[in-house]
């Protein structure tokens, strides 16, 4: 790892971090239209940190050149053994000296201008995390096709069921944002997918955030990285992040089958209880594995609330999931194979288990008075 550093005796109130791959033709233009818009106001007050990965355009150099020039103060990474954006922002962010640090791309895709008024709101109102967000009134893509902006919104979709933290945001994927350094231990930071921001939510002790309206670019010149290996890595990330909890869950609820029928044949065949009250008491029984299970393996670091009500608002997560169940199956099966519509059925019931469970029984809201 190399460093080049042009750094003036400040003390930066502000540090913007920038991860970069062959950005030879796009970084000067970036560095110069965000110094544009912050001089106006924090002049000298803020620092701006590149970590390229030995791109083969030299994107470092001419970095290095532009901070010179315009004589900004700022430290150029160049890492020559490691590939990875999320990565290169965590070893960005490791080095910021700023009460604030903001992360953005070097494409133009995020538009430089928009990072002082993000820096104004989170300072002006207090806010631990601004997020630039594409999916909030305002905001928005340019020169999407259907087939992006599908797999975009699958993948927010996916985090926030996932990733309870992430619920309350509209563009968790988002790779321009800006914190408050106090609010995150950064030596936790791993950076092990490209999604940094979703580790901040998972692992800081963010309490307000804030999303910014933006629209997000076209790359006019290079080349995007996103690929299938980039897709494989989310994934990973997200179930990483979520501590595999949905699978768990899953478990859990395949081993409620095996309960279910286990206790009904017993029932049934050799104590020749008849099938109504076999069922009934079957059905509650597995329910009840469930919740143990979950509560002492899946869920056990959150168990905050007693376990009475855990268990009382347990029954209501089932309910809610079995009723979904029934509706989308009956509706689908209108227009497919009824095994199909049955199929979807199960896979949104247990959604909408999982979801109530993770933020009522489990989390910190409150279903029943
Ligand atoms: N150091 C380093 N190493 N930088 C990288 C690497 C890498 O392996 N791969 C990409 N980058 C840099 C790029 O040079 C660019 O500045 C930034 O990371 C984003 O890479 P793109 O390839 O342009 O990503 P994208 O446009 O598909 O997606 C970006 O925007 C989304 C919307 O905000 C990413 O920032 C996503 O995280 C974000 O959700
Ligand atoms: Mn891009």
């Amino acid at each position: 790892m190399k460093k080049y550093e042009h750094r003036r005796e400040i003390n930066p109130y502000l540090s913007i971090v920038i991860p970069t791959y062959n950005e030879a033709d796009n970084i000067a233009e970036v560095i110069k239209r965000l110094s544009y818009s912050l001089n106006r106001e924090l002049k000298d007050r803020y620092e701006i940190i590149i970590v390229d990965d030995n791109s083969p355009d030299k994107t470092w150099l001419v970095a290095y050149d532009t901070l010179r020039s315009l004589d900004i103060s700022g430290l150029v990474v160049v890492r020559e053994n490691m590939r990875g954006i999320g990565s290169a922002i965590v070893a960005g962010i490791r080095e910021a000296r700023g009460e604030y640090i903001a992360v953005m791309d070097a494409d133009l895709q995020h538009p430089p201008e928009e990072l002082i008024n993000m820096f104004k709101k989170a300072v002006g109102e207090g806010f631990d995390l601004v997020i630039a967000s594409r999916y909030v009134r305002g905001g928005g893509v340019e020169g999407w096709g259907l087939h992006r902006r599908i797999i975009s919104k699958t993948a927010s979709l996916i985090a926030r069921i996932l990733i309870p933290h992430a619920r309350r945001i509209r563009d968790p994927m988002s790779g321009y944002f800006l914190f408050k350094r106090d609010k995150v231990s950064i030596e936790k930071l791993r950076g092990e997918g490209s999604k940094v921001l979703l580790e901040i939510v998972v692992r800081g002790s963010i309490r307000s955030v804030h999303e910014h309206p933006y629209i997000f670019r076209r790359r006019s010149r290079g080349e995007s990285k996103l690929g299938l290996r980039e897709i494989m890595r989310f994934t990973h990330q997200i179930l990483v992040l979520s501590d595999y909890k949905i699978l768990k869950f899953a478990a859990v609820g395949a081993s409620g089958i095996g309960v279910n029928w286990g206790v009904l044949y017993i029932l049934k065949e050799f104590m020749r209880i008849p099938l109504y009250a076999s069922y009934a008491v079957s059905i509650e029984t597995s329910l009840t594995t469930n919740f143990v299970l979950n509560d002492l393996w899946t869920f056990s670091r959150e168990r905050s609330k007693s376990v009475f009500r855990r268990y009382l608002e347990y029954h209501v997560a089932q309910l809610a999931g079995l009723l979904i169940n029934y509706i989308t199956t009956i509706v689908l099966s209108h227009f497919m194979y009824y095994l199909m519509a049955s199929f979807i059925g199960i896979l949104l019931g247990f959604l909408a288990n999982y979801i109530i469970s993770t933020e009522y029984v489990w989390g910190q809201k409150r279903l029943l008075r």
